[in-house]
């Protein structure tokens, strides 16, 4: 597809001899916030995880803004797969400082490859588009507090922040909401919607609430015992959809 950021096909991946990710094929468009559906152990995160480059796949092609990773080595690499940021399962951030300084590393990891380091080397520049992250999710006014004081959806805004600050073009965001209450959670979607549709990034976002992925997702993709089994707009996730995706007997060991 003509804007595809990311580009996904016969990923596979298997740990100790059981496969894990079996041909996978997917697309995320720019524009376009998708929702990863599945069963636990379904491979969501893997596949997540295979993108960002934190797991090694046995085999497939990605391609990050039309650049595919195989064959890139060193700096190159490093600046393709900036083009994408991962917004973890549990926040990564560091607690004891403050939420400009955490989106600032957001910034080194495009910079030279570094995801954490003394805020001495931040720069000016550096932390006014920091600054300018945390507008953008709504959190200019808690820039100078320790991150530890925030609620989860506030860091959880930080992690956003600071993958923007990453100026990645594909936010992959491993259940971002699952540890916020009811509203905390529809803010949260609203925000990745809001990211996806204005300014036109590409959000994967692996959900554990189909209902979340109807009302904020444009498309959904399905994923059982590690094949894509769905891959639709979220108008077409009918309760048979999801009752074969989250079927005990289809995920049973
Ligand atoms: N580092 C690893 N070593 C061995 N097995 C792993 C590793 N990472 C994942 N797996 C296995 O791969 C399968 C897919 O895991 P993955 O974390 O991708 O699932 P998931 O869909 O994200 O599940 P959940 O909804 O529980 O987060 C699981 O069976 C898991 O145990
Ligand atoms: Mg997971």
């Amino acid at each position: 597809m003509q804007n595809a950021a990311l580009s996904v096909s016969s990923l596979a991946k298997s740990f100790n001899g059981r496969k894990v990710l079996d041909d996978v094929d997917f697309q995320v468009n720019r524009g376009e916030l998708v929702a990863f559906l599945g069963a636990n152990g379904s491979g969501k995160s893997t596949t997540l995880k295979c993108v960002a480059g934190l797991t090694e796949p046995d085999a497939g092609r990605i391609e990050l803004d039309g650049t595919e990773l195989a064959g890139l080595a060193g700096r190159q690499l490093s600046l393709a797969r900036s083009k994408a940021a991962m917004v973890f399962q549990k926040i990564h951030l560091v607690p004891r400082r403050t939420a400009l300084d955490n989106v600032c590393t957001g910034g080194l990891a495009r910079v030279n490859g570094l995801g954490s380091i003394s805020p001495l080397f931040f720069s000016r520049d550096l932390r006014e588009e920091a600054m300018a992250c945390l507008e953008r999710v709504g959190l200019a006014e808690r820039a100078l507090e320790k991150v530890g004081r925030l609620s989860g959806g506030q860091q959880q805004r930080v992690a956003i922040a600071r993958a923007l600050c990453q100026r990645a073009t594909v936010l992959l965001a491993d259940e971002p909401v699952s540890a916020l209450d009811p509203l905390a959670a529809e803010n949260v979607m609203e925000l990745l919607a809001q990211l996806a549709h204005e300014e036109n990034l590409a959000v994967a976002a692996v959900l554990h609430q189909p209902d979340l992925a109807i009302r904020h997702a444009d498309r959904a993709i399905g994923l059982l015992h590690g094949r894509i089994t769905f891959d639709a707009p979220v108008s077409q996730l009918t309760d048979q959809v999801l009752n074969t995706l989250y079927s005990p007997e289809r995920n049973a060991a």
